[in-house]
């Protein structure tokens, strides 16, 4: 278990309701006690239809409770709320989702709800007609706006061999969730609006090839989901399969000029934040071929013109309380090659990268960048892409608040 990992040493109350997805909280348990959460299982007098208390006893840290009467322990019902980093609560039936919503406290897992003042996930899963029906959405929303983070049914195959929106959402979904909720400087961009843009563009030479580049789109994502669990309403323009993360309004696009579209269309939304990390293509064919070019017509002559600059663009139209931020991939001299994007595109900050060393840059899960702004240098040593993301918008967050673009 890695030591970074943020479920480390964190008390997680598994609350578990009566659906046939019971069985599922077994592998989330698990999962949890593996990145080293401590995990007391409740399950109601309902989930026991499905599952057996021993299996959750003997798999978590904590033996499963099921009653509000617990003999060695009087008052379960606020020590494990009070307790609790997070409860999470998988599967949240319809009945179970009804009866937190209401403030009901009937069974442990509804007392300790109530009692509690930790974040809670609520992982629902139920049939495609009952998360349709009003009172379900309406207690759904219910909980939202109390704070509590819901995790909505997939689309898959039900019991009953049905086929709908009501599957419980996957572990690793379940788990980003959670870790969200763990990070350090949750809620720094709370309130916040922020465009971001990954992956390499891909310009048409007809409609079988491309011009295209080894953007791997994986630092764009990383930061799109960093600001989400940091809080902020995202808008992430990318080329690439999105992440799978609530609060991230997708747009897809291919060309640099869809991408410069994208966002253009939509700059008088108010972004506080902009981070341009996709690989945007410098030039595109000027004449696109309708159809396949033959092989037998011989190596055809490409013409090339340049594409819009949006990060150019972006700069010359930012606000005054909008924080812009520039990537640069270079391949030799970084510092000054950063220096020059800054103040050409008028951009607040450069995320400067060498893309030749085998460890950072273009594909591979880690980077080692620099980060350029007035008249400063910052680097970071190597890291996961993600903690750079995190690291970045962390200091990016303070900047902006210290030198007055944001409200303290
Ligand atoms: O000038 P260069 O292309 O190296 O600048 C890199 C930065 O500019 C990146 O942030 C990239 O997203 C952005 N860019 C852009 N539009 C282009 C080319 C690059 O926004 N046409």
């Amino acid at each position: 278990m890695p030591n970074s990992s943020p479920f480390l040493g964190k008390r997680v109350v598994l609350g578990v309701g009566g659906g046939i997805a019971a069985y599922k909280s077994v592998e989330l348990m698990r999962r949890l006690v593996d990145a080293g959460a401590f995990v007391s299982p409740v399950l109601t007098a309902a989930s026991l239809k499905f599952v057996g208390a021993t299996t959750f006893s003997a798999l978590g840290s904590e033996r499963a409770r099921i009653s509000l009467f617990d003999d060695d322990d009087p008052i379960p019902h606020t020590s494990l709320g009070k307790q609790a980093d997070a409860i999470i609560v998988a599967p949240a039936t319809a009945d179970l989702i009804a009866r937190y919503a209401a403030g009901l406290a009937d069974d442990l897992l509804t007392t300790t709800l109530i009692a509690t003042r930790a974040p809670v996930v609520i992982v629902a899963a139920m049939h495609t007609e009952m998360w349709q029906h009003p009172s379900v959405v309406d207690n759904i929303a219910t909980l939202r706006r109390r704070g509590v983070v819901v995790i909505e049914p997939e689309v898959g195959r039900l019991a009953g061999g049905d086929t709908g929106v009501g599957r419980l959402a996957s572990t690793e979904r379940v788990l980003a969730a959670v870790e969200g909720l763990f990070l350090e400087g949750r809620g720094l961009l709370l309130g916040k609006k922020v465009l971001v843009t990954a992956g390499g563009t891909r310009e048409s030479i007809d409609p079988v090839r491309y011009i295209g580049n080894r953007s791997s789109g994986k630092q764009g994502i990383a930061f799109a989901t960093a600001a989400a669990r940091f809080g902020a309403d995202v808008t992430l323009v990318c080329t690439i399969a999105p992440p799978d993360e609530p609060g991230i309004d997708v747009v897809e696009v291919e060309s640099a000029q869809q991408m410069f579209d994208a966002v253009s269309t939509r700059v008088a939304d108010g972004f506080d934040l902009v981070v341009m990390a996709a690989a945007v293509a410098d030039f595109r064919c000027k004449d696109v071929s309708p159809i396949k070019i033959k092989k037998s017509q011989g190596a055809p002559q490409v013409v090339l013109e340049p594409t819009p600059d949006i990060l150019a663009y972006l700069g010359s139209v930012k606000p005054k309380n909008q924080i812009l931020i520039g990537f640069a991939a270079e391949t030799g001299e970084l510092e000054s090659e950063a220096r020059r994007k800054l103040k050409e595109k008028k951009a607040d900050f450069v995320v400067a990268n060498n893309v030749l060393e085998h460890d950072a840059g273009f594909a591979v899960d880690t980077n080692r960048v620099t980060l350029v702004y007035d008249d400063s240098v910052l680097a970071f040593e190597l890291d996961d892409k993600r903690h750079i993301a995190i690291k970045v918008l962390s200091f990016v967050a303070e900047w902006a608040r210290i030198n007055g673009v944001w409200p303290k």
